[in-house]
């Protein structure tokens, strides 16, 4: 049994697979300065080394919730099961993106080689919303008002996401799945660093609301310190009505009452109505192959799927292997692939519950050819040379983060969030936990970009009941119908390269999952026209990209990313990222 909270086993290579590695170890060792969270990692040799267990794995972003989810597996739970617990243990232990007042997308593919299936609980508009509700007379955005304002929230959908997701694949009830949560939320936990940086840092934007102070701070207004309980009783109240009623124990009765209690203190629109009506929805992953692996990953309204598939359907026509990890050429099609991706993604993605997306077009072997032609070997094209492509066809209008595999091969990969780090910051008075502010990635007026710098128009403008568009990819790659890699990150529009990045480091540079993981990553969106990379990526290698054209900025770290593998023998291999310090992966 393996129960370290970060990888220490001494195996350093899948069995059959092979590589460079020792000579990728050095080299990413050597690559100095980079981040704290992420320097640690990279000079501590062995976490490069993933976490190996038999029957069950788990990589979430915060111990505790590994620890209950794994209790979960070796107690005869299944995936889903475990992963429901750590939703909603996330939602107690990690305020900052764990909740049920936001939403998210999950991803199940089970060991018997069926179908993957995705669960769409993505936030929906209120019924009042309206298209230009972000601009003032003028027409201008107000950019405030879809990121901090009651205005920013859309209706949640965590909690009737991990019902059904129990429903229809789990054994426990919904009860069972909110237990440990409940007991964590009512006899508090032990807060880490982490923790109390994230509240100290975000003090001035959560403090403006009183029931936020009151939820996350001390009597006095400082932050609770590393190593101090932290109890959440509201909040475990509003869990144990869950408990105790289901779905309607949130979105009927006591908490929605509150909800709307809120929205009308304060002139936000969500209304019994719009959470009385919530529903997730069951969509059909989206999928692509790409050297001979299946990828799955989430279709609209989120737009990582999509995108994935299409910059590997690209990339397949280089030979990125042969390239190397991150060298000059290697980023050089990457990026070039990525500004084509996300062009379209500007135009074309939406919900398609409200809008047709040409889902079958985008992600076609032939688009990505005549997409690849356009890209020159020594020369970067400027973004405004770029306008989205035509994919071939729409079709028709009926289509659309942890990981964790079981001791029968089924996985489940889970992305879900409140959008900015605690959201809106906004606290439901007397229920104890955290608004999205999810609004704001819709288009607020067509070309102005939100928050990521992304763009959009027409497809992801604001309507009533629609949810907006996202970028989170949960995403799991099966080889000869066997699930082998189950793995997915936050970091808004960063999350599609983030993950794509982990899949091309398995798949083309052979690394194995956590090496996967910690390698240093990069990020091209079309606007703003750059190469974004982390730290650890060479000075020669900066200036052989300007060299084509490109700018390249540093900025800190992307992503937090938990993986899992599983090997040709059934090992099952976790990688947690350390870019978030409490990120951990434990097998039984
Ligand atoms: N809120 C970030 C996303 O869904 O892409």
């Amino acid at each position: 049994m393996d129960r370290a909270p970060h990888p220490q086993t001494p195996e350093t290579r899948l069995p059959g697979r092979s590589g460079a590695l020792h000579v990728l170890v050095l080299a990413l060792c050597l690559s100095v300065p980079v981040t704290p969270a992420f320097g640690q990692a990279i000079l501590e040799g062995e976490r490069f080394h993933p976490v190996s267990a038999q029957q069950g794995m788990v990589a979430t972003s915060h111990t505790l919730a590994t620890e209950v989810a794994l209790k979960v597996l070796e107690e005869g739970g299944n995936a889903t099961d475990a992963a429901v617990t750590a939703g909603f243990a996330l939602a107690v232990t990690q305020p900052r993106s764990g909740n049920i007042g936001g939403g998210g997308f999950m991803l199940i593919s089970k060991g018997d080689g069926s179908a993957p299936e995705a669960i769409d609980y993505r936030e929906k508009a209120p019924s009042g919303a309206t298209e230009t509700m972000y601009q003032d007379e003028a027409g201008n955005v107000v950019r405030n008002r879809s990121r901090f304002t009651h205005l920013a929230a859309g209706v949640p959908g965590t909690v009737a996401g991990f019902a059904l997701a129990l429903d229809r694949h789990g054994t426990l009830s919904l009860e069972q799945a909110l237990e440990p949560a409940i007991k964590l939320a009512r006899d508090g936990f032990i807060v880490p660093q982490r923790f109390t940086e994230g509240l100290e840092q975000a003090r001035e934007r959560l403090q403006r609301w009183p029931a936020t102070l009151k939820t996350f701070y001390r009597d006095d207004g400082s932050a609770w310190e590393a190593g101090e309980r932290f109890r959440q009783p509201e909040l475990a109240d509003t869990l144990q009505r869950i408990a105790d009623k289901g779905v309607k124990g949130f979105y009927e009765g006591e908490t929605a009452q509150l909800i709307v209690e809120e929205m009308q203190r304060h002139g936000g629109l969500i209304t019994h109505q719009d959470l009385a009506e919530y529903q997730p929805v069951v969509r059909t992953p989206v999928h692509g192959n790409y050297r001979g692996y299946d990828i799955y990953s989430m279709s609209p309204p989120s737009s990582g799927g999509t995108h994935i598939v299409q910059i590997l359907n690209i990339l397949e026509g280089f030979p990125i292997a042969e390239l190397g990890h991150n060298s000059a050429d290697t980023i050089h099609y990457m990026a070039e692939a990525m500004k084509l991706a996300y062009a379209d993604r500007s135009q074309y993605l939406g919900d398609t519950d409200y809008v047709n997306v040409p889902l079958q077009g985008l992600t076609s072997k032939p688009y990505a050819e005549e997409l690849r032609k356009s890209i020159k070997a020594d020369e970067a094209r400027p973004a405004d040379e770029i306008s989205p492509g035509q994919p071939p066809g729409y079709e028709s209008p009926e289509t659309t983060h942890f990981s964790v595999v079981d001791k029968w091969g089924n996985a489940v990969s889970n992305t879900y969030t409140i959008n900015f780090s605690y959201g809106s910051g906004i606290t439901v008075q007397g229920a104890g936990f955290l608004l999205n502010n999810e609004m704001d990635d819709f288009s607020a007026k067509p070309g102005v970009p939100n928050a990521y710098g992304l763009t959009g128009g027409e497809a992801n403008k604001v309507e009533p009941g629609k949810r907006m568009l996202s970028s989170m990819s949960p995403t799991i790659v099966r080889k000869d119908d066997r699930n082998f890699l189950v793995t997915g990150s936050p970091g808004g529009s960063r999350i599609i390269t983030t993950t794509l990045q982990v899949l091309m480091n398995v798949i083309d540079h052979d690394m194995n999952i956590q090496t996967a993981v910690n390698a240093p990553r990069i990020h091209h969106q079309w606007l703003p026209d750059e190469i974004r990379t982390e730290q650890g990526i060479s000075r020669d290698t900066v200036r052989l990209l300007e060299s084509r054209g490109h700018k390249v900025v540093t900025h800190s770290a992307m992503g937090a990313i938990q993986s899992i593998m599983v090997g040709e023998d059934g090992t099952l291999y976790g990688g947690a990222d350390p870019r978030r310090s409490t990120s951990s992966a434990m097998g039984y």
